[in-house]
C-alpha cells in the first residue's frame, strides 16, 4: 500500500543515515521474502557505500545480510538505474523514511493533520493527570494531553522524532512534556506510575506483550487509551482490543475513514 507521505523522487537515499538501529534492522529482516525489494536494496546499497557502511555498523545484526545482497547486486548499473533502485526502496519504506522528516510527517500524514484533539480529550479526564504517550511520533497525542494534564511523558524510539518534540518544547516553552526513549514492549518506568497510558498507531505487533507492559506502568484505577488519528481507511473494530476488555468509540473522519478509539479502565 502506498500512502505518498514522501515524494521519493525528491528524497535523498542518504535519508537512511538519519534513521535508528531498530529501523535499519527491521528493513534488513522483515522483507527477505520480497525479491524485488531485496534486489533494489542491494543495488542501492552497492552504489551508496556510506549508507551501506552505516547499515552494517548501526545495525551489526544486519551486517551479513547487507554484505550478501551487495555481493549479489547487479553490476555496472547506470546512474539512472541506481536512482530508480533508490526510489523503489524509499517508496517501499516510506512509512519509516518519513520519520526522518517530522515536519513532512505533520504536513502529509492525514491521521495527524485531519485529527481533532477532542477525540482524545473526551476519552478520559486529563485534568492534573500524570500521562504516558507510547510511541509519540511528532507528539499528536502528547501535546494535546499536555493542555490539561499535570505532566506528560512522551516515549518515542526514533531519535529524529524525539528531537523534533524537544525542539517544539523549547520553541513553545512547554513546561509539562518530557521526551524519552522507549518501546511499547519495554518501557523505562516503574510499575503503577501513570494515571493515563495512551498510544496511537503503535500497539498491534504483539498485543499480549505490549498491553502487559502498558498495564504494568498504569496505576490501579488508571486508564489505557488507544487513539488513532483521522485517516481515510475503512476498518472494522479491533477484535484483539475488544477481546481484552477495551470499550470502542466510533466516528467517521473528514476523509471518510472508519475511526475507532479504545479505552480500558485498569483494576489491579
Ligand atoms: C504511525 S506513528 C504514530 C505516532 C503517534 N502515536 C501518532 O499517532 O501521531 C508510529 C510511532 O510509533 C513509534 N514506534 C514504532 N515501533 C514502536 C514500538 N515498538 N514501541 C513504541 N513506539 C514505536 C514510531 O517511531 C512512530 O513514532
Amino acid at each position: 500500500m502506498r500512502y505518498n507521505w514522501i515524494n521519493a523522487e525528491e528524497v535523498s537515499f542518504n535519508s537512511f543515515l538519519l534513521l535508528d538501529r531498530w529501523i535499519i534492522a527491521m528493513i534488513c529482516r522483515d522483507y527477505r521474502e520480497w525479491a524485488e525489494f531485496e534486489k533494489n536494496l542491494g543495488a542501492a546499497l552497492a552504489n551508496n557505500p556510506a549508507v551501506a557502511w552505516y547499515f552494517a555498523h548501526r545495525s551489526p545484526e544486519s551486517k551479513p545480510y547487507v554484505e550478501q545482497i551487495i555481493a549479489s547486486a547487479a553490476k555496472g548499473l547506470s546512474a539512472d538505474e541506481v536512482r530508480q533502485a533508490e526510489i523503489f526502496v524509499l517508496h517501499a519504506m516510506e512509512t519509516s523514511v518519513v520519520y526522518a522528516f517530522p515536519e513532512v510527517m505533520n504536513r502529509n500524514c492525514n491521521y495527524i493533520y485531519d485529527w481533532d484533539k477532542q477525540h482524545l480529550l473526551h476519552l478520559a479526564d486529563f485534568t492534573d493527570a500524570l500521562v504516558l504517550d507510547v510511541g509519540s511520533g511528532t507528539g499528536r497525542l502528547a501535546f494535546a494531553a499536555a493542555e490539561q494534564a499535570r505532566q506528560v511523558y512522551a516515549s518515542e524510539p526514533t531519535d529524529r522524532l524525539r528531537e523534533y518534540m524537544r525542539d517544539k518544547i523549547r520553541r513553545e516553552n512547554i513546561r509539562n512534556v518530557k521526551v524519552l526513549d522507549g518501546t511499547a514492549d519495554s518501557l523505562p518506568y516503574e510499575d503503577n506510575t501513570f494515571d493515563i497510558v495512551m498510544s496511537g498507531h503503535v500497539v498491534g505487533d504483539n498485543y499480549d506483550l505490549e498491553l502487559a507492559e502498558l498495564t504494568r506502568v498504569v496505576k490501579n484505577g488508571g486508564v489505557i487509551i488507544d487513539c488513532i488519528g483521522d485517516d481515510d481507511l475503512k476498518r472494522k473494530p479491533d477484535g484483539e482490543l475488544l477481546g481484552r476488555g477495551f470499550e470502542a468509540f466510533y466516528h467517521v473522519s473528514k476523509s471518510g475513514g472508519d475511526i475507532y478509539t479504545y479505552r480500558k479502565k485498569i483494576t489491579k
